[in-house]
């Protein structure tokens, strides 16, 4: 937290001189704590209602953790915190709720699978252990992954702090098991599932992410393993909303530099982009606004940078993620 040394009041400055000097410093330490482009520019609490003045006050900081990192996705953080984060958070209430073990996220690539275990961590205060499976599976190291996972879990156990192991890419390991070729590759099963049924005293948290959970072996998931199974979807239109203002805003030192933007038609035209998308849309518009020697964002630029930025999925992949529901059988 940073503290703001206010100028004494008898200083040559006095009067309106000290208010914008005291005003600015107050500018200053919210962007060193990471909350640049808020609070002082009246426009921008006075423009539009689709406008960028709708952005809350952030509450991240640059040393911030857990969900606050997250922008938007507020029913995926609602279904985490119910399920897993109260349970295992319950010492002081009058109930008890057995905690998931296991849980599962799903959904395309580059919508926050990997920072919501990140982050999940962070919330419960659990070392994190990342297990890189995709690299290793079927190789000629036969039984390394197996090996990989069997000292994960042990270290994990061993560990005083409670531990999240988080195992990425795990339709690469945990596909039907009637597809299985690879003698290995079986191995590596039978040894998380072993791992994942003894996983009894609530200090170990496994957590599997994957783009296609059609291709998971039911067995492998199902409860009593990884009880809860989550999709992270492509960002809804509310998830837009708060990804763009919040991105827009990191980006601009002063909050000058935002301009009066329309929000809402930006939601609209990112329809069907992944939260990547959406970071390197953002990414673009400022390399074109440096370019330009501009010194305040607009509509035109945005859309611009928008229709210059790959969305990385194609429409046949939007329209699967969108009917994931329906591909799967859990
Ligand atoms: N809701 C969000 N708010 C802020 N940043 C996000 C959000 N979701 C994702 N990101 C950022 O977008 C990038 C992609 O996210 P991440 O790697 O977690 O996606 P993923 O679903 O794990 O992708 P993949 O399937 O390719 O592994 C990261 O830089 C991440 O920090
Ligand atoms: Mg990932």
């Amino acid at each position: 937290m940073t503290v703001v040394d206010l100028p004494p009041s008898g200083d040559p400055g006095d009067g309106h001189g000290r208010q914008e000097r005291i005003k600015k410093m107050i500018q200053d330490a919210l962007r060193d704590e990471g909350l640049a482009g808020f609070g002082t520019d009246d426009s921008l609490l006075e423009s539009g209602s689709a406008t960028v003045k709708e952005i809350a006050r952030p509450q991240k900081s640059k040393h911030s953790k857990g969900f606050q990192q997250i922008y938007g996705y507020e029913n995926v953080k609602r279904q985490i915190t119910r399920h897993l984060i109260n349970p295992l958070k319950c010492q002081d209430s009058p109930f008890f709720q057995e905690p998931a073990r296991g849980v599962l996220f799903y959904g395309p690539p580059g919508c926050g699978k990997t920072l919501f275990a990140e982050c999940l961590a962070e919330e419960l205060g659990f070392n994190f252990q990342q297990l890189a499976i995709g690299q290793t599976i079927g190789t000629k190291w036969m039984h390394e992954t197996s090996n990989n996972i069997t000292t994960a879990f042990e270290t994990a156990r061993r560990s005083r702090k409670p531990t999240l192991v988080f195992i990425d890419e795990a339709d690469s390991m945990l596909n039907h098991r009637g597809d299985v070729q690879h003698e290995g590759k079986l191995e590596e099963i039978n040894t998380l599932m072993q791992e994942l049924s003894s996983n009894q005293n609530g200090n170990i948290i496994v957590v599997l992410a994957t783009n296609h959970p059609e291709k998971l072996d039911q067995t492998a998931i199902r409860s009593g393993r990884i009880d809860l199974k989550i999709q992270i979807p492509l960002p809804d239109p509310e998830t837009r909303d708060t990804l763009l203002r919040r991105l827009i805003v990191d980006r601009c030192k002063e909050s000058s530099a935002i301009g009066n933007l329309d929000v809402k038609h930006l939601v609209n035209i990112t329809e069907g982009f992944t939260v990547s998308d959406i970071v390197a849309m953002i990414q673009n518009t400022i390399h074109i606004a440096l370019e330009r020697n501009l010194i305040q964002l607009n509509d035109d630029l945005l859309q611009e940078a928008c229709f210059e930025t790959r969305r990385s999925l194609t429409e046949e992949q939007i329209q699967y993620y969108n009917d994931l529901e329906s591909h799967i059988a859990f």
